[in-house]
């Protein structure tokens, strides 16, 4: 089947109602008689909870119903994602006494109004009984233990061997080493975590911004022990998931508890203070990375070692090597990766959770060995080209992250580099640095379930498994309809987030578009076929509507369901269960993956030693891009979100009474726009031959892949300082 041409550039099909407010998020949903929640959180780094003394909070005017854990009778934990359950820890608060982490909730207070809620919170009283904890990797009582030997899905989780590299490392002509430290960091999207929940008899809905509305049905079901069928999830719009809202979250099955107990609907917005502790974040990870190259600049062996946080409870596993292995041709590879359990909630997935760490320690690598090696970095990447895939031998689906060097080497002007560091400067003395890095992420695909629907009346609606978190998904789907349909992409309604639907499967590890597009097409391929048995001319003149019309047909319907390649048939039951499902990136034919190359110009002040970034060029490959202007915002935004990474962002530990210390927008720093200069941004926009009937890849974490590898290496090459620790500040470079 051919894939689709180059798609016109729409504008969002949802912006209207965004920019007049009219969409309406999880927690804008008021249902009459609404009561208001607050959390209470512990006070202490872990322990257990003897006595608690709620009675100050029951008696301020408002407050109708304190909960703890002794008020949780007959609610269980569901389980852990990576296990048979749907949450981001297996670890449900107020179930029981223990306190495994510092701000993890013990009360939750519902009220008439949120300021009652609020007061109450403030009179719950506990007393603990305390215990040793550690919070960050090398303090005591953290333990270390070897992925490899872990009970985690195989070979998802092994580490990688091919060749043998550290007998290439130890022959090479040329050889780097080095470690390189991410801090952990919290996604803080606008949209807050939050939960209405109302009951109409044994029915329960749940408006709540998720990344997977049956992922949130069947675990909270499991919790509260009803069937699936009783519980209702919606969440059309997301302001921002990134991961934190990609699982089962620990305030919903609280809120719900209280909202059955009370007989009123209530609402819980967690304050963003409390979103630190209350949701999974990007855990600490530190990488000693290896490499040896020839005199000719041939990478011959690489190795890959790396340590990353995860909780007490449970293990958030390590991916760090597949990008690695992958990202350039290097044919002796050994990888390692340790896990280290401390006292925090379970870290998670935050954008590129894995592949943006790498790209940061494997990139900067790449850069100290062109240093080493005296060539200049693009060309030692292009040089390092893979043919095959060099973990599995298999072919790529399309790979052209060439062209991706080639085209922003060009755009940036990377021609006119000098490659010694310190060597560009202006007048004034502000030094000026320019880095390059590249970045692949899987482009994974699951089962998904489209249902299109085209109306006498003129609409054409569609119904598919995808979650819109404000990345373009319904962008995406209307304009593959349209495309199809031959109707502009402001016709086509598109009905996402709702349980009431399709069972859609959860959306993230940017494997939205390559799901649902391929179903989407065929929907409406199939549409377009039984139109063409209605008498449909290919003369781009009839209009659906008009066929039905004419041929006396009130309505047409059809059905698409699409998995990854090489998934059995049992994969839409997973699917029906809001289990993940995900096919590749390694598929029983080939491996897929989309690519970025970006350039970053920093300028390093000579007095206050503050960077800068006036401009960065990015170019992905991500397969056909069916959503031009999305596309470009989802390259803007992991962009940004590189710079702050590389920059600003981090999560500061106490590690004497344990949690997070900079718990506000205030004091985790993160962009504003002075910070931001001149973004270019350009798609290589070949369509993936073999990976689905569309050609797409994903786009969403590959935008942010390299980004800080590429602000260090310009940093590096500014200031003649290799900084291996993320952020960047000004202390660095003193
Ligand atoms: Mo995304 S970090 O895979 O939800």
């Amino acid at each position: 089947m051919t894939t689709p041409e180059r798609f016109p550039d729409v504008a969002r099909v949802d912006a209207r109602d965004k920019v007049r407010g009219a969409t309406l998020y999880g927690s804008d949903h008021h249902p009459q008689n609404l009561a208001h929640a607050m959390l209470a959180v512990a006070q202490i780094g872990r322990g257990q909870v003897v006595t608690i003394d709620v009675e100050g909070a029951r008696n301020v005017p408002g407050v109708r119903l304190v909960l703890t854990h002794l008020d949780m009778a007959g609610i269980k934990a569901d389980g852990y994602l990576f296990g048979t359950g749907h949450a981001f820890q297996s670890f449900q608060p107020m179930l029981g006494t223990a306190i495994a982490y510092r701000g993890q909730p013990i009360a939750l207070v519902v009220a008439d109004t949120l300021e009652a809620a609020i007061e109450g919170t403030s009179l719950v009283r506990a007393e603990y009984t305390t215990e040793p904890f550690s919070v960050t990797i090398d303090a005591a009582g953290a333990e270390t233990l070897a992925q490899a030997d872990l009970p985690l899905p195989k070979p998802m989780f092994a580490d990688r061997n091919v060749g043998d590299a550290d007998a290439a490392l130890s022959s090479a002509d040329v050889t780097v080493e080095a470690v390189y430290v991410s801090p952990p960091q919290h996604q803080n999207p606008i949209e807050l975590i939050a939960t209405v929940a109302e009951w109409d008899d044994d029915t329960l809905t749940i408006h709540e911004g998720t990344q997977g509305v049956n992922v949130v049905r069947h675990g909270l079901a499991a919790e509260l022990g009803v069937p699936p069928e009783k519980v209702r999830v919606i969440s059309p719009y997301v302001g921002g998931g990134f991961g934190q809202k990609n699982s089962l979250q620990a305030q919903t099955v609280l809120v719900a508890v209280a909202a059955r107990q009370l007989g009123r609907p209530v609402k819980l917005v967690v304050p963003r203070a409390q979103l630190f502790h209350d949701a999974s974040f990007r855990p600490f990870n530190r990488h000693r990375i290896r490499l040896g190259a020839d005199r000719s600049g041939r990478i011959v062996a690489a190795v890959h070692e790396t340590d990353q946080q995860t909780s007490r409870h449970d293990l958030f596993p390590s991916l760090y090597a597949d990008a690695s292995s992958r990202l350039h041709g290097i044919a002796n590879f050994r990888s390692r990766e340790r896990l280290v359990r401390t006292d925090v909630q379970t870290p998670g997935f935050m954008r590129a959770p894995w592949e943006h760490a790498t790209a940061f320690a494997f990139e900067s690598a790449v850069d100290e060995l062109a240093y080493e090696l005296g060539q200049d970095p693009v060309t030692l990447r292009l040089a390092n080209e893979p043919t095959n895939d060099p973990i599995s031998g298999k072919p790529f689906s399309s790979r052209y992250l060439a062209e991706c060097l080639r085209r922003g080497s060009a755009m940036f002007g990377w021609e006119r580099r000098t490659m010694a560091p310190g060597s560009m400067r202006d007048a004034d003395g502000t030094q000026v640095g320019w880095g390059v890095a590249s970045g692949a992420y899987p482009a994974s695909t699951t089962p998904a379930i489209a249902r299109l629907r085209v109306v006498d009346d003129g609409t054409i609606s569609i119904e598919v498994g995808v979650q819109e978190m404000g990345q373009g998904a319904r962008n995406a789907v209307a304009a593959t309809v349209a495309d199809v349909l031959n109707v502009s992409a402001a016709q086509v309604t598109t009905l996402l987030g709702d349980t009431a639907g399709a069972p859609p499967h959860l959306t993230a590890g940017s494997w939205g578009t390559a799901t649902a597009v391929p179903a989407a097409r065929q929907a409406a391929l199939d549409m377009r076929e039984a139109l063409r048995k209605l008498g449909l001319e290919d003369d781009g003149r009839t209009t659906p509507q008009q066929i039905l019309r004419a041929a006396g047909r009130p309505f047409l319907e059809v059905e698409a369901r699409q998995r990854a390649p090489g998934q059995p048939e049992m994969v839409f039951e997973r699917l029906d269960q809001g289990l993940l499902a995900l096919g590749g990136p390694e598929y029983p034919e080939y491996v897929s993956f989309s690519y970025i190359a970006h350039f970053v110009e920093v300028r390093v002040e000579p007095n206050t030693r503050r960077v800068r970034v006036p401009r960065v060029v990015s170019v992905a490959d991500c397969g056909r891009v069916v959503s031009p202007r999305t596309a470009r915002s989802q390259v803007l935004g992991g962009v940004v979100w590189g710079i702050g990474a590389s920059l600003r962002e981090a999560s500061e530990v106490d590690p004497r009474y344990g949690g997070f210390l900079n718990a506000d927008l205030a004091e985790y720093v993160i962009p504003v726009n002075a910070d931001i200069g001149d973004i270019r941004v350009d798609f290589v926009d070949e369509p993936d031959p073999l990976l689905n009937n569309a050609g797409v890849k994903g786009l969403g974490e590959v935008a942010m892949v390299g980004v800080a590898a590429a602000v260090a290496n310009a940093v590096f090459h500014a200031t003649g300082r290799r900084v291996r620790a993320l952020p960047i500040r000004i202390e660095d470079l003193l």
